[in-house]
């Protein structure tokens, strides 16, 4: 049995995996090129993907022997759930771990673009301060007592809505489904509709994930709802925020501030972010450190180990591919 690990994870977790079966470790931390992947996918039983990696219908159709897809993310937008399905192949990802880390790194955009940190630091090392002054230009936006809104409110949205606890903040948010009176949902925060969230909210930051239904969820129409002091933080995927038309209302000053960790066609930068002085950007950091890294890993390794006997992995995407072997 073969495994294929198409980047660098932790010594500790390929030595896990190597107790299991044969593998084909990429110790590389770069993207594998999707011809490459697709021949090295051959003959084997696992594969321990990354958010880069695109799982289609074409790859499938080579890997004739693949049970199990484990992603090493919680976000799964690279990978065809249903082509995966109809091959009959698991697909896994690792909710949960990366909850906290994350929404701290919301918070920290989200504070680093109130307070206009990243320009100010800047500005400071380039040997502008001449003296204290009473009206600074670095006069930014109050974050205790503001309105928080969160697009998105699943695992990570709760974590982000539980920090606004201790800033006094009223918290509002719009998902899919309206709670009912069982939902048990963090900090007081209140569902509103859509359009509420982006008019109402003094920050707000998302946390859906990246589908058909979610590509340019904020776009012109919700930007122009937004107020001019308000910030908008996108820790959820590129493309579920249109930047073009984000990079429009900052240069315009229609909105305040971005903090951005995602990107539409990342790692490519649109060069129009690089002008403006009210963003401030991230690498897709969202969920790096040591720990939760190493704990993505185990859980993504614990998905795989389970799938390649046959059970049920815990975090299973797909149950229907079991249903269908059982009927
Ligand atoms: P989750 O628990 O599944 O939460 C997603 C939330 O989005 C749910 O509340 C869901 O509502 C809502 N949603 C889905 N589609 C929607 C739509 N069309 N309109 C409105 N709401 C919608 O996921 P999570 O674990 O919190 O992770 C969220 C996303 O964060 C991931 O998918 C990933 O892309 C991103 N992420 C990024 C980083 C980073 O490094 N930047 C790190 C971790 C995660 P329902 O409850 O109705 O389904
Ligand atoms: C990171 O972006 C993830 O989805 O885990």
């Amino acid at each position: 049995m073969k495994i294929l690990v198409t980047r660098r994870l932790f010594p500790e977790t390929i030595e896990r995996l190597r107790g299991l079966a044969e593998v084909d470790y990429r110790d590389l931390d770069e993207n594998l090129p999707a011809a490459e992947l697709a021949q090295r996918v051959v003959g084997c039983a696992g594969l321990m993907a990354g958010l880069t990696d695109r799982i289609d219908a074409a790859l499938l159709a080579g890997a004739d022997g693949l049970k199990v897809v484990s992603n090493v993310a919680v976000g799964y937008n690279n990978i065809d759930v249903a082509a995966c399905t109809a091959a009959g192949v698991m697909v896994t990802n690792t909710p949960g771990v990366l909850n906290e880390t994350t929404a701290d790194m919301a918070w920290t955009l989200l504070m680093a673009s109130a307070r206009r940190v990243v320009a100010a630091d800047a500005w400071t090392r380039a040997g502008n301060w001449q003296g204290w002054k009473f009206q600074d230009p670095w006069m930014g936006q109050d974050v205790h007592g503001a309105t928080l809104g969160i697009l998105g409110m699943g695992r990570i949205g709760q974590a982000v809505a539980r920090r606004a606890q201790g800033f006094d903040m009223r918290v509002i948010y719009h998902s899919r489904t309206r709670p009912d009176a069982t939902s048990h949902i963090p900090g007081r925060a209140q569902w509103v509709a859509k359009e509420r969230l982006f008019s109402e909210a003094d920050f707000i930051v998302l946390l859906v994930p990246y589908t058909p239904q979610t590509h340019h969820a904020v776009a012109a129409p919700e930007l122009a709802l937004m107020k001019p002091t308000a910030h908008l933080i996108n820790i959820a995927r590129g493309g579920v925020v249109d930047d073009v038309a984000l990079i429009e209302a900052l240069r315009e000053r229609r909105i305040a501030g971005a903090g951005m960790d995602v990107f539409e066609g990342e790692p490519a930068l649109n060069p129009g972010f690089r002008t403006l002085d009210n963003v401030t950007l991230t690498p897709h950091i969202g969920s790096s450190t040591r720990a939760t890294r190493l704990a993505m890993a185990n859980c993504a390794a614990d998905n795989l180990c389970v799938a390649l006997t046959g059970q049920a992995p815990p975090n299973l995407i797909n149950p229907d591919v079991i249903l269908e072997r059982v009927s």
